[in-house]
């Protein structure tokens, strides 16, 4: 039992290392849950802004082993981090074959930091010029790329957004069905996704067991899903 507990502490010691080190190629790096200047926003309501949960980085385990889990096709999806902060989550995304990537968010110097450090991660040459894409807006104004998506929510936003946001992407769907996947990290308002047009997809029992065993987040993961998008069995979506 012992050594089982010395095991997964030097697991997730390793994990904070190795976060740690992914950070020092971030120009304007930002180690802590930081704030930001309410007058830098865009956000559509001020309820919008007091819901809003401030920036936090998703551990790079956490998304690596949530998107392993969902046996899809990423060269098929358009990965959206919303709620992108400075830009971490989406750099561990793009490690992923998604042929575009693009992060929404509302505050003014966060999404500064990222243009920063995604600049220069061109100018190295470990990013492809325009894969990734910035965008500095609330996302409850978002227009959601029309493509097939793998969306991920790492808790940006309380009960009411959320709701908000939702119906939004229901919206999105129904103009244009499209397979559509949403990764929920710190599911608090999972009821929310108790709606007509979304399942739950349960991740891969290997996924879920690491998450268990060695995250410190809860993912879940939920499909848009209509008669004209359902997945067909057996096939990657
Ligand atoms: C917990 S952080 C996640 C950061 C990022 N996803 C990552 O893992 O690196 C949540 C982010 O959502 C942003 N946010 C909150 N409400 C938002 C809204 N309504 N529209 C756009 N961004 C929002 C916050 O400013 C914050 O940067």
């Amino acid at each position: 039992m012992l050594a089982r507990v010395r095991t997964v502490g030097l697991i997730r010691l390793l994990h904070v290392l190795d976060d740690a080190r992914r950070k020092q190629r971030f120009v304007a790096r930002r180690d802590r849950a930081c704030g930001f200047d309410p007058a830098r926003v865009r956000a559509s309501t001020a309820a919008e802004l007091s819901a809003a949960v401030h920036c936090e980085p998703l551990p790079a385990f956490t998304l690596r082993s949530a998107l392993r889990g969902l046996s899809i096709d990423f060269s098929q999806r358009h990965f959206v981090d919303v709620g992108s902060g400075w830009g971490y989550a989406l750099s561990v995304a793009a490690d992923f074959p998604f042929p575009r990537l693009t992060g929404i968010e509302f505050a003014g110097e966060l999404h500064e930091a990222a243009e920063r450090s995604f600049e220069a991660f061109v100018q190295r040459g470990t990013l492809v010029a325009g894969r990734v894409r910035l965008r500095n807006e609330s996302a409850l104004e978002a227009e959601l790329p029309d493509e097939p998506l793998l969306i991920l929510l790492f808790n940006p936003f309380g009960e009411p957004v959320m709701r908000e946001f939702l119906d939004l992407v229901d919206r999105s769907y129904l103009s244009t069905p499209r397979p559509i996947t949403a990764l929920y990290v710190n599911p608090r308002h999972r009821g929310l996704f108790e709606r007509r047009h979304v399942r739950e997809r349960k991740l891969a029992p290997m996924s879920r067991a690491l998450l268990g065993l060695l995250g410190p987040n809860e993912v879940r993961a939920y499909d848009w899903i209509g008669p004209r998008s359902r997945p067909r069995l057996g096939r990657k979506t």
